[in-house]
């Protein structure tokens, strides 16, 4: 399927399932090689990242241990500034530990910048960011992202975990919104 229709959106075919393996696979034996001598968190940004966090987890060639947090900011194809962390895990779970935050997409950076200093209160050892997508015209922020799959344009991608307005999560390529 290289096109498809949600809810009158159309969109075509940007990433196919090779070519995100491929990728998911890169960062996989880079963070493997970090963290080799180090105990690992991941923590999984949902919903949007469930897919690209299962397949980055399978591959890595290191232990790690998976929480995740549900955080919502986006509706329909735009991001908002209203974020709300719905979900954390257990205060132990978190203290004093290597921590991977694990996204989809990286847009504006405002999920993350308001989660960001949430984490910092756990006393974390290190922190850093994981992304598989990101789209650096829009972001607003000038933290460090260490691990990441592609820069975008300012468009509007769904499939492989992303939605439009819930729909499109099970995809297991990424398309991207066609110009009207
Ligand atoms: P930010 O707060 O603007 O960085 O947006 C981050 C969150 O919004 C991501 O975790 C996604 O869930 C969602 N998001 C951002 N861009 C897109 C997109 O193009 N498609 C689907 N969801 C998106």
């Amino acid at each position: 399927m290289n096109k498809i229709e949600i809810e009158n959106l159309n969109f075509e075919k940007l990433f196919d399932e090779k070519v995100i393996d491929r990728t998911v696979n890169r960062l996989a034996k880079k963070i493997s090689k970090d963290y080799e001598h180090k105990e690992l968190l991941i923590i999984s940004v949902l919903k949007g990242s469930f897919m690209f966090t299962s397949d980055l987890v399978k591959k890595l060639t290191i232990p790690c241990e998976v929480e995740f947090v549900k955080i919502t900011s986006y509706t329909g194809t735009q991001s908002t500034e209203n974020v709300f962390v719905q979900t954390l895990p257990d205060r132990e779970r978190l203290l004093n530990r290597n921590i991977i935050i694990v996204e989809d997409i990286v847009d504006t950076g405002n999920t993350l910048n308001y989660f960001l200093p949430i984490l910092k209160q756990y006393n974390p050892t290190s922190i850093q960011i994981c992304t598989l997508l990101h789209k650096p015209e829009v972001f607003r922020y000038d933290w460090h992202i260490a691990y990441k799959g592609w820069d975008i344009e300012k468009e509007f991608v769904v499939g492989y975990g992303m939605d439009y307005n819930e729909i499109g999560r099970g995809l297991p390529c990424i398309y991207r919104q066609k110009e009207k």
